[in-house]
């Protein structure tokens, strides 16, 4: 018996096989869960994120495009999703955007309106957009889960307006956790160290804190994407049953060190 045996659920934001939603897919359904995949449109995308999968074994990846700025995208995903699945159990959310002319150390300030409001779009408000429909079609309950990083609580240099969308998102959760816990829908983030993925490359200056969180973190080194993956899990599954509104470190302790 698998821990997840006969959850359904959507894993949202897998580009590649380096990309955490696709660890954590590769985690849940070795739990026995069966999920759906919504991708960034575009015929590339689609074609990187099922190979990917079949990659790693997994026949037939159920694949959707959905770009989560476009409420219409989001509306047929779940129309979609309750056509094949009637109801659904979880939801991973492993999506961020910002135009990385402004994720260099020192360009924080010249944030142009534009740019700031697309991040915070599409990292932190389309969690709220797509918790909305999740909840109609999660009866039962359900657990949905977004991805953080510690630049939502300090300045990191070089994760600037990403890390202001990420503190709206773990803001975002704390609401959403309040106002679904009475449908027994669990609404958490996990706070994952940096991993080698397209979205960190995006960030000026991060090859340093890879060296950094390797030589302060409690454990002395990275964290692998599969560590999350397991997290994943135990927030999805009954382990967690009384968890919400959290913000989980998976950092190798990174986030306890004060020098
Ligand atoms: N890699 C890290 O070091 C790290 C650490 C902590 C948190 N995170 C977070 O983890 C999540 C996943 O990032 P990742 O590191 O796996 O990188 P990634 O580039 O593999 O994943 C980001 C995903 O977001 C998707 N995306 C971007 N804009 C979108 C849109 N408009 N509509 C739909 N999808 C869109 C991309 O297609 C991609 O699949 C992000 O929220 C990221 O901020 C990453």
């Amino acid at each position: 018996m698998g821990l997840l045996d006969g959850r359904k659920g959507l894993v949202f934001g897998i580009a590649n096989d380096r990309s955490i939603a696709y660890h954590i897919a590769l985690s849940l359904m070795e739990a026995g869960a069966e999920c759906g995949f919504p991708h960034l449109p575009g015929e590339k995308s689609e074609r990187r994120a099922r190979k990917a999968l079949e990659n790693g074994g997994i026949a037939n990846p159920w694949m959707m495009s959905c770009d989560v700025s476009s409420d219409e995208d989001i509306d047929r995903v779940f129309d979609e999703t309750k056509e094949k699945f009637g109801t659904i159990d979880f939801i991973i959310h492993s999506i961020a955007y910002a135009d990385r002319t402004y994720l260099k150390p020192g360009s924080f300030v010249d944030t142009p309106r534009d740019a700031f409001s697309q991040a915070l779009d599409i990292s932190a408000y389309s969690l709220v957009a797509v918790t909305r429909r999740a909840k109609e079609i999660m009866p039962e309950g359900g657990s949905v889960i977004g991805m953080s990083y510690y630049g939502a609580e300090k300045a990191i240099p070089g994760y600037n307006v990403m890390g202001v969308a990420k503190a709206a998102l773990e803001a975002c959760t704390r609401y959403l956790a309040m106002e679904m816990g009475e449908f027994n829908i669990r609404v958490n983030t996990i706070s994952a160290g940096p991993i080698r993925t397209l979205s960190a490359m995006a960030v000026g200056g991060i090859d340093e804190v890879f060296d950094w969180v390797q030589r302060k973190s409690p454990l002395r080194r990275n964290i692998d994407a599969s560590e999350v993956g397991r997290t994943a899990v135990y927030l999805v599954s009954d382990l967690s049953s009384a968890v919400t509104g959290e913000n989980m470190y998976v950092d190798a302790g990174y986030s306890i060190i004060g020098l």
